[in-house]
């Protein structure tokens, strides 16, 4: 808690004496420095020290300011954390003893994870972490094609936040000029039968512009395309916005009401893919989407549907 406190006075990138921080910290002037230390080694952060003057951060931080959150959305419970292994993680164990929805913030984790247990990259306090708990109160067909419907909130928060159109790649990766800007992943908790929920993990890339650990794909971020820093809680304030009315409007009229919408941005529409299905490749031509955000591929003269979790689309051309 302290840290935050400390990073998030020096946010502004202006100097900060160390009694000043240590006064608003309730810690003393050696209990800063040794935490600022701890806090520019875990998290890579540049720390200017200059005697006399104090502390600055060599680049200003955008943090989530909690508070301005909570206010726009009085009926969501709105969590941020400071480091946590993953939001998703988080979320999963708040649901044991509390409802959903709630939305879970974090300005670092220490296993960010893609699908099948993959990295993902999440320095401190330049991307977007959130996970949104989401109540599953119609039936298993209100998760039709959910991770497509969270793609296109986000797409729609990217335009609306920097005036950008992003592209969907099926089934949870956000493209910019076929780099992944922003990727999904659904977790289901509970009993499906009975009271269940899922989990909508979204990470998207704001002001990255290096990686430390690297990235095996073509990455971009929105501070990348568009030359400017984002403001984290303005683009978290849209997002929220954004899956709110995408998510209320897949419960109330299924997966097929926002399927044209999702095609519009598609960015393999017509592409010649290999998909893989377990152990097989599946090699076609995409055509489209069934009504249950399934993806439709042109196989050897017919079209085939396809849908789950675990399906891995690429490009046929790709090495
Ligand atoms: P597919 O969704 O087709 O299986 P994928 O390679 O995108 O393909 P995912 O599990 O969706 O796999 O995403 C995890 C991958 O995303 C990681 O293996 C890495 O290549 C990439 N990745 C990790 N961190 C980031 C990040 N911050 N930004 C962009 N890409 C990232
Ligand atoms: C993917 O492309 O495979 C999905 C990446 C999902 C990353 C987000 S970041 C917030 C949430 N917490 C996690 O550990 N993962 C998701």
């Amino acid at each position: 808690m302290y840290m935050l406190k400390l990073l998030t006075l020096l946010a502004d990138g202006n100097f900060h004496s160390g009694n000043e921080l240590g006064v608003a910290a309730g810690i003393s002037r050696a209990a800063v420095w040794k935490r600022l230390q701890g806090a520019t080694a875990e998290f890579g952060l540049e720390l200017q020290s200059v005697p006399g003057k104090g502390y600055r951060l060599s680049h200003p931080l955008s943090l989530i300011n909690l508070n301005a959150l909570q206010a726009n959305f009085p009926y969501l419970p709105i969590f941020a954390y400071d480091s946590i292994s993953s939001t998703n993680e988080y979320a999963k164990k708040m649901l044991a003893t509390q409802p959903a929805p709630l939305a879970i913030f974090a300005e670092h984790q220490t296993l960010g994870r893609g699908r099948r247990g993959r990295k993902w990259n999440s320095p401190y306090a330049q991307n977007l972490y959130l996970s949104y708990a989401w109540p599953v109160t119609r039936g298993m067909a209100q998760i039709d094609g959910l991770s497509l419907v969270a793609g296109l909130a986000v797409v729609r928060a990217v335009e609306q936040v920097v005036g950008t159109t992003a592209q969907l790649k099926w089934p949870n990766d956000v493209l910019i000029n076929n780099a992944k800007v922003a990727g999904i992943l659904l977790e289901l908790v509970g009993d499906p039968a009975d009271l269940c929920s899922v989990v909508i993990g979204i990470g998207v890339n704001l002001n990255m512009t290096s990686t430390n650990q690297a990235i095996d794909q073509e990455w971009t971020s929105l501070a990348l395309e568009t030359g400017k820093q984002v403001d984290r809680t303005q683009f978290a304030q849209s997002v929220l916005e954004s899956l709110d009315v995408y998510l209320e409007k897949q419960k109330n009229y299924g997966f097929s009401s926002l399927k044209n919408e999702w095609l519009s941005v598609h960015g393999w529409q017509g592409r010649e893919v290999v998909l893989s299905v377990g152990n097989e490749l599946v090699q076609g031509r995409i055509t489209g989407l069934g009504d249950k955000g399934e993806i439709c591929l042109l196989v050897d003269g017919q079209e085939r549907l396809f849908i789950g979790g675990e399906l891995s689309l690429r490009l046929h051309d790709d090495p």
